[in-house]
């Protein structure tokens, strides 16, 4: 087998990629972390710039095409500003950038298999019509193999955790199945849009996921919704926290709840209350910002208060729930 040194093996444009990697972090829209944060989840950008560089060949490979070392630079400079391009997050869906992009690594690819005519097994390793498959057997969030996709190659993944194996099938191996098609939910249908309009990439998709994840949320809410009360800012609330003053009478959405298991008090005095087990009542730790839920018996279980900005440190917070 021939083998030719590729771009990873010589340089990088890691400014570039570094700091197109923490921009991304910021971005919240779009992103594939925000349907879910996975532990030690990889920049799209680093990751979408290492597979480039891996499928591509450096020049020093092409001496024919690149004899001196100046020509090599400049045609490694020239794949420089592709990949600082290719590693914006605007490019992720900017079709002339990836386009440039897959067409470089068809054009190493084939250039691979010119050269490995002869091998033995070269119907099923070098095809030039078939790049090769990617596998991620630990894609965790899925970020490497998503990036192979876009880049062109069939993207394969496994992981040991069914969460990852989940959030792998909603980012690489449903979208596709459904490319180009248009949504089929029924308000979509109704107003007669399918055929008016051209449905791109998972456009279709995304209509009916938005369509189906709010008639989830709605049909959730009418089931479980009188389970999450909204919290009324009375009176007696503001005076302990004055900040809630021009909310009075005011209905507000809970944004957080604290769940525990319950057993009965051990204290003879409190037997029939059932005694959360929370390690902690604390809602906030941060310096200035501390804030807690004092635990209120009401008949034979526990309320939350509404949460109190009075410092208090988290061992107070566990002395008041030892108190009962
Ligand atoms: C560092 S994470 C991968 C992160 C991924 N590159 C990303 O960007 O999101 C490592 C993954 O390997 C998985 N893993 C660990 N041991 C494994 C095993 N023996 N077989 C398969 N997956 C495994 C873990 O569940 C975890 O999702």
């Amino acid at each position: 087998m021939t083998y030719r040194r590729k771009l990873i093996e010589v340089a990088l444009p890691l400014e570039a990629i570094n700091k197109a990697s923490v921009r991304e972090s910021y971005i919240y829209r779009g992103n594939p972390s925000s349907l879910h944060k996975w532990w030690a989840q990889r920049p799209l950008a680093a990751a979408r710039a290492v597979i480039f560089a891996q499928m591509v060949d450096d020049p020093s490979a092409h001496p024919d095409k690149f004899p001196t070392e100046e020509t090599q630079e400049r045609e490694r400079q020239r794949l420089f500003r592709l990949i600082e391009e290719l590693v914006q997050w605007e490019s992720t869906t900017n079709e002339t950038v990836l386009a440039y992009a897959r067409d470089e690594i068809w054009k190493s690819w084939r250039a691979t298999c010119a050269e490995n005519r002869d091998h033995p097994c070269a119907k099923e390793l070098f095809d030039p019509d078939k790049l090769p498959v990617f596998h991620d057997p630990f894609a965790g969030g899925g970020t490497l193999p998503l990036e192979a996709q876009r880049l062109g190659l069939e993207s394969h993944t496994s992981d040991l955790n069914p969460v990852a194996v989940l959030i792998n099938k909603a980012l690489i191996e449903i979208p596709p199945k459904f490319a180009g098609r248009p949504p089929v939910n029924p308000e979509l249908r109704k107003e007669g849009t399918l055929l008016q309009k051209e449905w791109h990439g998972t456009q279709g998709l995304a209509e009916d996921v938005r369509y189906y994840g709010q008639w989830m949320r709605d049909e959730a809410e009418r089931r479980i919704g009188h389970l999450y009360p909204k919290a009324e800012v009375t009176v007696e609330i503001a005076k302990e926290r004055p900040d809630l003053k021009p909310l009075v009478g005011r209905s507000l959405t809970v944004i957080a709840w604290l769940w525990a298991r319950t057993v009965k008090s051990p204290n003879p005095a409190f037997a029939q209350v059932d005694v959360p087990l929370a390690s902690t009542f604390m809602l906030s730790t941060k310096a200035g910002k501390e804030a807690y839920v004092e635990p209120v018996i009401e008949g034979s279980g526990y309320r939350g208060s509404s949460p109190s900005l009075r410092p208090a440190s988290e061992a107070d917070s566990k002395r008041r729930r030892a108190a009962y």
